[in-house]
């Protein structure tokens, strides 16, 4: 029986604006949320005689996705015995979303593949059970994200592109709300209204856990240096990190840049993307 391959695209928080730890352990956020174009994994679901999750980075019972499929099956009562293979573009523990991408792609193409008859709200509700970001990938687009990012309602971006830049290790979202947890508490910053066009944009992107993420790695400061110095009009920290956008204009600015920047590391040139996860 033929699978089904779905893209599982990679996000970019433009605004994530943090609370002080709750008692369920978690922060509650306020996020802007675009689903990218030009970097995403690719997952290939498929009816099975027995579960697997294959993927070269983590795979197994420890991955998301396997964790998405436990809760489908909770959803429906039923083993759904699938096999899931995903090819991985998108860096772990780069603040990319590419594990959760990964994970609401499964459970797109499992609930297809099983015919379960699930709309889109049913699969938003069981991936907020599987993560806080997962509900988001199922959706796409443009979201603001709400309570641990999981609560979702439509949000505009004006149009940009994005060089994204990492050159050093990852890093561990639970290790950086911790760091978090042991500065000061970041500004308020004004309400969620998004900004109209792309110089507003530029001068409102805000990630409070930049100074987390830096004290954790120190070398991050290298990688927004070189994206300033390529012409970034701005530079805002990808989720809890590792990995780093520069904002610029227009798709050929932001190619033009990446060509400039130092060699190695991980690069991409990214822009929004109208959808999620879509089986292809
Ligand atoms: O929901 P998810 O499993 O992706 O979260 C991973 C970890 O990140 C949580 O266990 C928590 O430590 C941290 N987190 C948080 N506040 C959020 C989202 C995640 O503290 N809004």
């Amino acid at each position: 029986m033929g699978g089904l391959r779905l893209v599982a695209p990679a996000k970019l928080n433009l605004r994530l604006l943090v609370g002080p730890l709750g008692d369920d352990g978690y922060h509650p956020v306020s996020t802007l949320m675009v689903a990218l174009e030009g970097l995403a994994d690719v997952v290939t679901v498929s009816a099975a005689a027995r579960r697997a999750v294959i993927c070269a980075e983590a795979g197994g019972p420890g991955d998301l996705a396997w964790a998405a499929l436990d809760a489908l099956e909770a959803e429906v009562g039923r083993p759904l015995p699938t096999r899931v293979e995903i090819d991985k573009r998108i860096p772990a523990r780069a603040g990319l979303g590419g594990g959760s991408s990964d994970a609401a792609a499964t459970l797109v193409g499992a609930a297809r593949l099983h015919g379960l008859g699930l709309g889109a709200p049913d699969l938003e509700r069981v991936a907020a059970r599987v993560g806080s970001d997962v509900p988001f990938f199922v959706r796409g687009g443009v979201q603001w994200g709400a309570g641990r990012g999981e609560r979702l309602r439509p949000g505009r971006a004006p149009s940009f592109a994005a060089v994204l830049r990492r050159s050093s290790a990852g890093l561990a979202t639970p290790a950086v709300y911790g760091a978090f947890d042991r500065m000061p508490a970041p500004f308020a910053a004004a309400g969620p209204g998004e900004p109209g066009d792309f110089v507003g944009l530029a001068a409102w992107v805000r990630n409070d856990l930049w100074p987390a993420a830096l004290a954790l790695r120190p070398a991050l400061a290298r990688d927004a240096r070189d994206l300033v110095a390529v012409g970034a009009r701005a530079v805002v920290l990808c989720g809890s990190g590792s990995c780093l956008a520069g904002l610029f204009p227009h798709p050929e600015a932001a190619r033009d840049a990446a060509a400039r920047l130092p060699a190695g590391g991980f690069r991409a040139v990214v822009n929004p993307a109208a959808g999620g996860v879509r089986i292809v």
